[in-house]
């Protein structure tokens, strides 16, 4: 089954708490944090102490993707802060086999995600090593963008490669997904999908989330 991540970005921070806890009662399998430092990407959202709190008002597994240029050196912190999942770009300045290590010392399952101009290989001697791979199916950096269908054969290389040596992990799309792609980045291979606006800014988000899960399950 498909599982389902919303990305926090779209939600309103003023009520943080209480737009996570929506999603833990619409079904989502785990939220989706995303990071940035406004350097790796050209916008500035969150940091470990906003998850920190978060942590002490749910109980969901977070997802965190991190888009900042030196990873390795925040592991601790966000290991500190209750992340479940820790996702890091390999573009980022940061050595991709020693993040991924430093992540999974802290007992946190370790993500590695591309940016769209990144080819699927450059994961491929990384992919023993991960739980997770992140395709970005749209520029890093804001919501509300549109997907681009062009990442599909990357999400298939990368399933193809993940069969190929055996490994299962989760291969994660975030971007512009919502009901129409659903079906089209599942088939490709991708069991966790990330979705912000199409979530948060729906009328109904029990709807929604049940929605983009079927939406993808039927493709299968
Ligand atoms: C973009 C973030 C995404 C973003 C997705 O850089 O990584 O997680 O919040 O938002 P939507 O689903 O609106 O494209
Ligand atoms: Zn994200």
């Amino acid at each position: 089954m498909t599982e389902i991540s919303p990305s926090i970005l779209a939600c309103d921070f003023s009520r943080l708490a209480e737009e996570c806890d929506t999603m833990k009662r619409a079904g989502a399998d785990m939220l989706h944090i995303d990071v940035m430092d406004g350097h790796f990407v050209p916008n500035i959202s969150l940091g470990a102490p906003v998850i920190k709190c978060l942590r002490k008002a749910n109980d969901m597994v977070f997802d965190v993707h991190l888009m900042i240029s030196d990873p390795l050196r925040y592991v601790d912190d966000f290991a500190a802060a209750g992340s479940d999942i820790l996702t890091f770009h390999l573009e980022a300045d940061s050595d991709t086999a020693a993040t991924i290590a430093a992540i999974k010392e802290k007992g946190m399952k370790a993500g590695l995600s591309i940016k769209p101009a990144t080819p699927a290989e450059a994961v491929f001697p990384f992919l023993p090593q991960l739980d997770l791979v992140l395709i970005m199916t749209v520029e890093p950096g804001f919501g509300g963008q549109k997907f681009m269908a062009d990442m599909l054969p990357k999400i298939e290389k990368i399933k193809a490669e993940a069969d190929r040596i055996g490994k299962t992990l989760y291969i994660e799309v975030d971007g512009g997904i919502g009901e129409s792609n659903a079906p089209l980045v599942a088939k490709a291979g991708a069991n966790l999908l990330v979705a912000g606006s199409s979530l948060f800014l729906a009328d109904d988000r029990v709807k929604a989330v049940a929605g983009l899960r079927a939406a993808a399950d039927a493709a299968l």
